[in-house]
């Protein structure tokens, strides 16, 4: 794999793919407290701009589907990247075409240009070849440093790489040293915690960490399907039905798996009902579990502190809500208190740290969620592939 330092930039149309998919505010702009996935590409543009590169950046948000989805457009994204940057972000509504082919002509040495949502193209998440040959015409050099999105095997991020000398970025370089610790030299006890509320994406590292890891913790949304593939009453919480089956082959009486031993429920996630705290599988027919449970807050805050290492990914309960955010928040204290190397990622994570202005206390702050958690899994990720 080549990096930045292996290339001459200097008045190169350099195309650098970014990870800038963020939430958006009620009010359609970028919070500074979400705008981390945007902080976290700013070495890599300041460095192409020191070194007089013309730099065209490319991004996806959301999941447009292959059409216009005027509240997907990437706007907002330029407006707080020209903020944090303190210099113009010239957007441009389309990311191909005459009229942006037109509007790059003339591009100058240390302008940056930042193109259209490229997932309002079908092209894109279909790695369609001709799609990514139109783009690589825009540029001289590939830059990916998307690591939030490595795990896709798009266009942007598979295909350009055919067709232009390429390389990884600054955050690439960052993400793949500091995870490559874990992977690489594992220091015992390491403790994988996970939560959220999909646990069909979530199958294969968890298979993987239960040969890895010491202890996997599991909360959040996620674990109702394993405390229900465990035979265990869960009320009307989410759950992943047609994945019970496929949990079920998991390993549920490995003695790394911890799930909650008790839970808080309620028939309101918005909390506007009173809720209980109940041992897991006594919830009633019309609760649902939106939290762990102080006992397996006591659990989690133990096993996390005896940790060498520790990886986190996905909040305990539904902690937008007030009620129902008591274990993310211990787990979050557990993991910045602990002395153990920690990495952590995943968007509603790492806004749940910065909320709790815990960001410089975690060893690592990974800009994937995903993809942070197939790497660490040792599963091969796409877009690194593609760089080598
Ligand atoms: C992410 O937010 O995890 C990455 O940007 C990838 O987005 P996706 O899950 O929609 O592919
Ligand atoms: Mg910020």
């Amino acid at each position: 794999m080549r990096f930045l330092r292996d290339f001459n930039f200097k008045d190169k149309r350099v195309l650098v793919r970014v990870d800038f998919n963020v939430p958006l505010g009620d009010d359609g702009r970028v919070d500074e407290k979400e705008d981390w996935r945007l902080e976290a590409a700013l070495p890599t543009i300041r460095y192409l701009l020191g070194q007089k590169a013309k730099i065209i950046l490319l991004a996806h948000l959301g999941r447009p589907g292959g059409k216009i989805v005027e509240s997907l457009r990437l706007n907002p994204v330029a407006q707080r990247l020209e903020e944090l940057l303190g210099q113009p972000v010239v957007k441009l509504d389309d990311c191909l075409g005459g009229q942006v082919k037109e509007r790059l002509k003339n591009i100058q040495a240390g302008e940056i240009f930042l193109l259209e949502n490229l997932r309002f193209q079908a092209g894109e998440k279909n790695n369609q070849s001709d799609f990514a040959q139109q783009l690589a015409k825009l540029g001289e050099v590939y830059v990916n440093d998307a690591f939030g999105a490595a795990h896709r095997g798009h266009a942007s991020i598979v295909g350009l790489p055919q067709y232009l000398p390429s390389c990884a970025g600054l955050l690439l370089e960052k993400e793949i040293k500091a995870l490559s610790k874990i992977l690489l030299q594992p220091v015992h006890p390491l403790v994988v915690i996970i939560g959220g509320v999909k646990i069909s994406t979530k199958i294969k590292v968890i298979k993987n960490f239960l040969k890895q890891a010491d202890d996997l913790l599991l909360g959040g949304a996620l674990a109702n399907t394993v405390i229900r593939a465990k035979g265990l009453a869960i009320g009307k919480s989410v759950v992943e039905e047609e994945v019970v089956d496929e949990v079920k082959k998991l390993e549920l009486t490995d003695t790394k798996l911890h799930i909650p031993v008790d839970v808080v429920a309620s028939i309101n996630a918005q909390g506007q009902a009173p809720s209980r705290i109940m041992p897991v599988g006594q919830t009633e027919e019309k609760e649902m579990i939106l939290d762990i449970g102080p006992d397996t807050i006591q659990l989690f805050n133990r096993i996390i502190s005896q940790a060498k290492m520790v990886v986190w990914n996905g909040p305990m309960g539904v902690f937008e809500v007030a009620k129902f955010a008591s274990g993310s928040r211990a787990v979050a204290q557990a993991v910045a208190q602990s002395p153990a190397f920690s990495v952590v990622g995943g968007g509603d994570t790492i806004t749940l740290l910065e909320q709790l202005n815990l960001t410089n206390k975690i060893g690592h702050i990974s800009t994937g969620g995903g993809a942070m958690l197939k790497f660490l899994a040792g599963e091969k990720l796409p877009g690194l592939e593609a760089l080598e």
